[in-house]
């Protein structure tokens, strides 16, 4: 017994010593960056996602040993254009933003530019400025693309067998958020061949992006849309089979619409994007099929080492891909923000569905609560 304690205790010990010394070269290499400050512009705490982002972010600068200023806007576009300028105001080094308006940010950041401070836009392309210096984001277009792909994978489509069809309902993101046409078209595009062959019908008729936007990607927008679908195109007891839905916070609503007014006794796909836990949980339960996961630690990880290659003043290219601990491509030619191509990194999505979802413990993000039956997040 004293001998297995004493064998505990000198492990331990060696585990502390080991600590330390951990400790100690983190805190070498941190102390390069202490005087250098990151300021990071998240657009709304509302959002899951948002959350998870800014803490992975703040988390990974502060262990890398930068200060961090971060802020959240509230989707509120002159206060994250305050919030920016007052960030610039205190001489920040670099700037990450994720923004709330992709088109309103043009003169606070040509102050960022005078100041020689330099922007990397984040998640969410910023338009007509020549501040960017890079893009981080996910490939936006194949989210769309394993929505629609998952439908015609689950139904088992073919083209060639126009006997069984479905009817389909869409809803969109935010018109002021870059990503969300990509989302739309992409899912778009890959169903388009079976909508025009007949075998998914769309009994609204609403088949353009602008037709099912949901502006602020707002839950209670989106529920609203919804009810209003079914009440005018499903309440004579057409069957609704899938409602794709771009995100998960509308797919919230989509869902709570299909469980308080969709007559039918079918369950239908529902789609998502980002992993929120309340997602996950419906995903558990049925009420959701489907989310594109977003690794956003893997994202704020990328965005850490191109910007420290930005600030020991590298360019950096298609060689900072080796330096990433997360799969991702350089693409020099699908961002084009209106003042020129902005290199991007972007990340590679995955399709979850409660087949897989268990695997998600394995980025450590989160845990299974054996108790509830859930995944539950480990961030704090
Ligand atoms: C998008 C983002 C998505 C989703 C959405 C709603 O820009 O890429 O992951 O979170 O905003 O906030």
């Amino acid at each position: 017994m004293k001998k297995a304690l004493s064998i505990l205790l000198s492990a331990s010990l060696l585990a502390g010593v080991m600590t330390s010394f951990a400790f100690a070269e983190e805190a070498e290499t941190a102390a390069d960056h202490s005087d250098q400050t990151i300021g990071i512009a998240m657009p709304t705490k509302s959002l899951e996602r948002w959350n998870r982002d800014g803490e992975y972010l703040k988390e990974q600068f502060e262990e890398a040993g930068y200060s961090v200023q971060l802020k959240y806007s509230d989707n509120d576009i002159e206060q994250q254009n305050n919030d920016i300028s007052n960030m610039i105001a205190d001489g920040v080094d670099l700037l990450i933003i994720a923004a709330i308006d992709g088109e309103s940010l043009t003169q606070t950041l040509a102050d960022a530019k005078d100041a020689e401070i330099p922007v990397i836009a984040y998640d969410r392309l910023i338009m007509e400025t020549d501040a960017i210096s890079y893009y981080v984001s996910f490939d936006n277009y194949t989210v769309g693309v394993l929505q629609g792909q998952f439908v015609i994978d689950s139904l088992g489509l073919d083209i060639d067998n126009t006997e069984d069809s479905y009817n389909i309902e869409f809803t969109a993101g935010d018109p002021a958020d870059n990503n969300a046409g990509y989302f739309f078209n992409g899912a778009y595009d890959t169903l388009e061949p079976f909508i025009e062959a007949g075998i998914l019908n769309i009994p609204s008729g609403k088949t353009s992006f602008e037709q099912v936007a949901t502006p602020a990607w707002s839950t209670d927008t989106a529920l609203e849309n919804f009810q209003n679908t079914l009440a005018s195109y499903y309440s004579d007891g057409t069957v609704l089979d899938i409602a794709l839905c771009s995100n998960d916070s509308t797919a919230l609503g989509v869902a709570q619409a299909i469980q308080s007014d969709y007559a039918g006794d079918n369950t239908p796909i529902v789609t998502g994007q980002d992993g929120d836990i309340a997602n996950l949980q419906n995903i558990v339960d049925g009420i959701q099929t489907m989310t594109v996961y977003k690794n956003v630690s893997d994202e704020a990880g990328v965005t850490l080492v191109l910007a420290e290659a930005i600030l020991e003043g590298e360019t950096p290219d298609e060689g900072l891909l080796e330096e990433l601990d997360a799969e991702a491509a350089f693409d020099t030619e699908s961002y084009d923000n209106g003042t020129g191509i902005i290199p991007s990194y972007l990340l590679v999505p995955w399709t979850v569905t409660v087949d897989n979802l268990e695997d998600l413990v394995e980025t450590g993000l989160y845990e299974w609560d054996e108790d509830e039956k859930y995944l539950v997040s480990t961030a704090k």
